[in-house]
């Protein structure tokens, strides 16, 4: 482990294992989301929570902003039910854990969390962004993630295909969620196949025009472009034989399994974009808006740059000869800390 700071504590009024992970404080107070997600045992989580935050200190670097990487993960067991009362008591529970580092981090929605939870985790501390707009925040941070991932999406077909138009692009969207809702969204007028493992959202699909699969045959889907919009982990040595996609470009964080998958995907000659560079959208809004107190103009100049961050990466992974993941590492390390 190469982290600041871990520390896992059971909330005072929940009972639930709480982790927030500080990987860097280098570049600025670390910042991170707040996961609250149901593993198969509490300790998952804690490993999800070093993992996640170590990618959010390259996420922060890659942006450019002056941040460092933290994340926080609830560890609920399978199929837990949570009732109104017993989340507040959870979110203000993980409000008093952050309280209690003294602003080396900061949180923010991620899976599983949304604006009204910062709302009730900022009863307790004030290091929390993306509040309602009502209650002082820049709200939903997951329409502008979804803009960013427009953004590198272009950029990725540019380099890829020669054009930036994805009206002529065929498109697999694996995950509708929050990003994953807005991506499908914006995409109308591509080819688009989506899944979910919620079956009940395929309504959601159609009423945009894309055809509903199966997760298993979106991730397998012979399309120009993957887009995963889900969990991490999906691409492995197991799944990544059986692609036959041309490009990767979405929102998960930690879409590799391990490091070494980037070279698997360069071998078979898929495009994988660096998921640090296009999943920031969000954060990039938020610190914009909150931390550096720019115009929502600004802010949205910000989400937009992502495309000509990717454009940057692929191109010296091209010219070089390395992947687009090491071209990630290596300019996120030649940013440790901010000069
Ligand atoms: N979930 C966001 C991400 O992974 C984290 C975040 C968003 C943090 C907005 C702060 C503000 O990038």
């Amino acid at each position: 482990m190469n982290h600041e700071h871990v520390v896992t504590q059971r909330g005072r009024r929940s009972r639930l294992p709480i982790t927030v992970a500080i990987h860097s404080t280098a570049r600025g107070r670390a910042a991170g989301g707040c996961r609250i997600a149901a593993y198969p045992h509490w300790r998952d989580g804690v490993t999800d929570a070093l993992r996640l935050s170590q990618a959010m200190s390259g996420k922060c670097a890659i942006a450019g902003l002056p941040l460092g990487g933290g994340k926080t993960v609830v560890s609920l067991p399978l199929s837990y039910d949570m009732s109104t009362t017993a989340r507040r008591d959870l979110l203000r529970d993980i409000g008093d854990l952050i309280a209690s580092l003294h602003g080396a981090y900061a949180t923010g929605p991620d899976v599983g969390t949304g604006p009204d939870d910062m709302a009730v985790i900022g009863e307790r501390t004030d290091y929390v962004f993306c509040r309602p707009e009502s209650a002082g925040g820049s709200g939903d941070s997951s329409l502008h993630t979804a803009t960013g991932v427009l953004a590198a999406l272009r950029a990725v077909c540019a380099h890829r295909f020669g054009s930036d138009d994805l009206s002529a692009r065929s498109v697999a969207v694996l995950g509708l969620g929050r990003v994953g809702a807005h991506v499908l969204r914006m995409l109308a007028g591509a080819r688009v196949i989506a899944a979910d493992v919620d079956p009940g959202r395929r309504d959601l699909a159609t009423r945009y025009g894309a055809t509903w699969v199966s997760p298993q045959d979106c991730l397998t889907a012979d399309v120009d472009v993957l887009i995963p919009a889900a969990l991490g982990g999906l691409l492995t040595a197991a799944t990544v034989p059986t692609l036959r996609c041309a490009a990767i470009a979405g929102p998960a964080n930690n879409q590799l399994d391990v490091p070494a998958t980037a070279g698997l995907l360069h071998e078979r000659g898929i495009l994988w974009a660096p998921d640090i560079a296009v999943s920031a959208g969000g954060l990039i809004h938020a610190t914009a808006r909150e931390l550096l107190h720019e115009t929502p103009e600004q802010a949205a100049q910000r989400v937009a740059a992502i495309g000509a961050t990717l454009t940057g990466l692929l191109d010296t992974a091209a010219g070089t000869g390395i992947t687009p993941a090491a071209a990630a590492d290596q300019l996120a390390a030649g940013r440790l800390p901010v000069s």
